[in-house]
């Protein structure tokens, strides 16, 4: 990588500053070949290409370019993994000056994995700074809850936990039996026993309060009742599961007092707080992790996505030091020990502090927030926007004094988004609420640019709907 500033090392990492469509309409002729293709041979399990129809080639910072020659400004970051980007030369070269690194290590120690784990410490907030044991596991985040659920059950003796509404924490069976989508959820009964679902305080969608201008505390109070209730028929839980901000469930972002006495209220119970950072930790939100947001701090946390550097697969929970319970191979996985990740997530480290990667987000999302407050301002369908650091979410609903969900709307908006550049996600308790991850290196022209595609295909989205509903 050539020597750059601060201030152009971010423009540099893209292969564009915007989307450009070449073929005549999408998906191009290249991208429908190769999806026959898939057809015939991949299963039918296969989802994004249902709703998003490309053929990858290649990818460079926030853009990604398609078999047939188009370019997408890539908002979806392969489900929140490139935080730094597709493709960060920062981070190739660095593996590489690592020379011949076994590609997986088991538990083996290697230097690499060694510099990894302290340099990993270091970026922990105060409160759990050289407090904490790395466990790795499998390379996937579901992995990592299956492994923080486990150690809690060992370390209490207990088994039920609570997990909240509007949870996803990935899709093995002890994850999946904390996730709380019905349809994830009736694949494949019965899960494990013991899970207890709460609510979650979402604020635009508070279950509790009539008025909810303001937070009251109430679904904190009903915690408290299932915990101390001898009648609750909640078996003393061995730990509470919560994403600091619910990702998959519609970004939705608690009130930082909930966040912080749902935290109080379990220590004083005696159970463990486990903090799923897949989707929100390694810098997402702009810190380390959501919960820095909060005073909350919890006993065990999962990372998995952003923290193998390049979108290679690691993931490893933190948990405290006096948790380490657990008899050796207690929970193994043939790859954790993943140099090439380790040596990505290391460069990932040293890239964010060398460049102010937390200062960047602030900058750049702060305005798309703005931008996004505005277009909600005069759209007809976006009842609430919510953002922290670059994981934002639109939810669409009817009308905005019922919030009833609008989940039509948004398939034909996520469609007018990739057929003019945009690839987006889609969450949300109803499927209503576009989701941007983009990459936390985006530029503000390469952002501006996926707004303004999005800008417009709200505007057509609704006249769509507005002269359909008039015909009707
Ligand atoms: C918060 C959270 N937990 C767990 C997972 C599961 O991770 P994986 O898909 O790598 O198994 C995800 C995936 O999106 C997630 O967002």
């Amino acid at each position: 990588m050539k020597n750059h500033t601060k201030n152009n090392i971010f423009a540099s990492l893209h292969a564009s500053s915007g989307a450009e469509i070449v073929t005549e309409s999408v998906p191009g002729p290249k991208s429908i070949s190769l999806m026959k293709r898939q057809e015939e041979i991949e299963s039918n399990n296969r989802s994004y290409p249902r709703e998003i129809p490309i053929a990858f080639q290649s990818g460079k910072g926030a853009i990604i370019e398609d078999v047939d020659g188009n370019r997408f400004i890539d908002f979806l970051s392969g489900c929140g993994v490139f935080n730094l980007g597709h493709n960060n030369s920062f981070i190739t070269e660095a593996i590489k000056s690592r020379g011949d690194l076994l590609t997986q290590a088991v538990d083996f120690p290697t230097e690499t994995k060694i510099e990894f784990m302290e340099r990993l410490n270091l970026a922990l907030p105060e409160t759990i700074r050289n407090k904490m044991k790395v466990n790795f596991g499998g390379p996937t985040g579901s992995d990592a809850v299956e492994s923080a659920i486990k150690l809690a059950r060992i370390v209490t003796g207990r088994h039920s936990i609570i997990a909240f509404q509007g949870g996803y924490h990935g899709m093995t069976m002890g994850a999946l039996s904390v996730t709380s989508k019905l349809l994830h959820r009736k694949a494949a009964p019965p899960l494990i026993p013991g899970i207890h679902f709460l609510p979650f305080c979402s604020p635009y969608r508070c279950p509790f309060a009539n008025a909810h201008s303001s937070y009251s505390g109430e679904c904190i109070r009903y915690f408290e009742f299932c915990l101390e209730n001898p009648y609750s028929g909640i078996d003393k839980p061995a730990a509470i599961i919560i994403e600091p901000i619910q990702g998959e469930g519609g970004t939705y972002i608690p009130t930082r007092r909930w966040l912080e006495q749902i935290t109080e209220v379990a220590r004083r119970n005696g159970i463990l707080v486990i903090f799923d950072e897949i989707q929100t930790g390694f810098y997402r939100t702009g810190k380390m992790f959501a919960f820095e947001h909060t005073g909350a701090v919890p006993d065990i946390v999962t990372m998995s996505k952003g923290i193998g550097g390049n979108g290679y697969p690691l993931s490893l929970i933190l948990y405290k030091k006096e948790l380490d319970v657990w008899e050796p191979g207690t929970h193994i996985g043939t790859f954790r020990g993943n140099q090439i990740a380790m040596a990505a997530g290391l460069a990932a480290f040293e890239f964010i502090e060398k460049y102010n990667v937390p200062q960047h987000v602030l900058d750049v999302s702060g305005e798309m927030k703005n931008k996004l407050e505005k277009i909600k301002e005069s759209s007809r369908y976006i009842g609430d926007v919510r953002a922290s650091g670059m994981i934002f979410g639109i939810e669409l609903v009817k009308n905005k004094n019922t919030k009833e969900p609008f989940p039509e709307a948004i398939k034909v908006l996520r469609k007018l988004c990739y057929e003019n550049g945009l690839i987006v996600e889609v969450g949300g308790y109803y499927d209503n609420v576009v989701r941007f991850l983009p990459p936390l290196t985006i530029t503000k022209e390469i952002a501006e640019n996926g707004l303004r595609i999005f800008t417009d295909a709200n505007k057509e989205m609704e006249n769509l709907i507005t002269s359909s509903d008039t015909r009707r």
